[in-house]
């Protein structure tokens, strides 16, 4: 009955936005790096999911209802840029190839917002997603009626949520090549290498396997306390013998992200406090991935580290407290363990879906059901350490992607390696 995927998701979007109501969905525009040097293209991931379109300057117009119906707008190249952007897809394209009903090719804003004003006149309802800069999605702004945007990110943050077959095998496919470089890294890295050579190499693989020109996210590459900034991506650092690498890097592929932590010693043997450290965090992820099952919270995953977290914590004289529930309840692992535990996973890193978050209980209370990937990625910063100073400037992170499925989590990224024992024997292969 459709002509593809996006035809579907399409007709599902107005069904559900109803008779009456217009949605229109901008994609992104082209942004200038210096004098006519553009920085790399991504398109917008709602408007991608929507249209599969990866040109710059679109915009999908919706028309709700029991029939609803797609309309295509884009720029179309004239014969001066052709030269540099080659031939636009014609209308008749369009409509065959990507299942639009219509499909217009325009050289000007101004044309675009004359037809489009044509059609949402009619309309009660006119929702708009983002307001993305450029000639095209500027053209539509002040068009909105009656506040219905964030309700169509919703909808579509929801759609999104659940994957389908389709988008499942891209992402294990995605997260098979970052796993498998994640892993490949273990036999290469040795003291005296630099961070950016280590990123350099992840960058490699990434592309060599067919990832898109951009990962997913700036690759972390973080030695020695470097791994306690969070968003570490200077990535200019020696790496030195007694310190640890954290490398958080994923491939994306076809627009889908992967998302991918691992730890390790520079020198390929754990010392004492960095093993027992990085027990502590391999145990916090392993169990809470246990719990990754349909039925069960997001929240509870992260309650599960957190305990796992606070107790290996007050093992080792971190904190103080009466047992790791009264840790966990005054925060004290928060000072360790900064962040959240989980997060959606899809065409954004941080994907869309609702965390069901209760402002009360703070915690997310949306329940896992089959399809959805999200990240398992406790872990330990240790800024300061008064009293246990044998673990200060540990940074470890360990982080995996998971699908639920209705017979348990299954480990996308299970390629690289976690386990403490293996990483030291392949790291010793390495060094040979
Ligand atoms: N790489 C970003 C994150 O782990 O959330
Ligand atoms: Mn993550
Ligand atoms: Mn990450």
């Amino acid at each position: 009955m459709f002509r593809n995927r996006y035809a579907q998701r399409r007709h599902a979007l107005g069904l559900r936005i109803g008779e009456g109501c217009i949605a229109l969905i901008p994609g992104n525009t082209t942004r200038l790096r210096n004098r006519d040097v553009e920085y790399p293209f991504k398109q917008d991931s709602d408007f991608f999911y929507l249209t599969g379109w990866q040109e710059h300057d679109a915009l999908l117009l919706i028309k709700g209802g029991e029939k609803p119906c797609s309309i295509l707008f884009y720029q179309k190249n004239n014969k001066s840029t052709e030269l540099f952007a080659g031939k636009s897809i014609g209308p008749k394209a369009a409509v065959r190839i990507f299942g639009f009903d219509e499909a217009y090719g325009l050289t000007s804003a101004d044309l675009l917002y004359k037809k489009v004003r044509s059609i949402t006149d009619h309309a009660q309802v006119v929702a708009c997603t983002s307001a993305h800069t450029g000639p095209f999605a500027s053209a539509v702004q002040g068009l909105e009626r009656n506040g219905r945007g964030h309700d169509i990110k919703y909808l579509i943050g929801e759609m999104r949520l659940i994957k389908d077959a389709h988008e499942i095998d891209i992402m294990r496919r995605a997260c098979t090549v970052s796993g498998a470089a994640h892993r490949d890294i273990l036999f290469l890295v040795k003291p005296g290498m630099y961070e950016y050579e280590v990123e350099a190499e992840l960058s490699r693989a990434f592309r060599r396997a067919g990832g898109d020109p951009l990962h997913a996210y700036p690759s972390i590459v973080a030695s020695g306390k470097n791994a306690c900034t969070l968003h570490y991506t200077r990535n200019s650092a020696q790496l030195k013998d007694g310190e640890l690498l954290l490398i958080d890097a994923g491939c994306e592929l076809e627009g889908y992200a992967s998302d991918i932590t691992r730890t390790f010693p520079v020198s390929g043997l754990w010392n004492k406090p960095q093993r027992t450290l990085y027990e502590i965090v391999l145990r916090a992820q392993t169990e809470a991935i246990k719990c990754a099952k349909v039925g069960i919270s997001v929240g509870y995953l992260d309650e599960v580290a957190r305990k796992f977290i606070a107790e290996g914590l007050l093992r080792v004289g971190l904190i103080t407290a009466k047992d790791p529930d009264d840790a966990v309840l005054r925060d004290l692992d928060r000072r360790f363990f900064p962040h959240g535990t989980s997060h959606w996973l899809g065409l954004d890193v941080h994907d869309v879906g609702d965390y069901a978050w209760n402002k009360e209980t703070a915690r997310a209370e949306r329940f896992l059901s089959e399809g959805m990937i999200l990240t398992v990625e406790p872990g330990l910063y240790v800024r300061e350490a008064k009293g246990a100073k044998e673990y200060k400037d540990i940074g470890i992170r360990i982080e995996d992607d998971i699908l639920i499925t209705r017979s348990g989590p299954v480990t996308l990224s299970h390629l690289a390696p976690k386990d403490p024992d293996e990483i030291e024997s392949m790291m010793q292969c390495g060094m040979l």
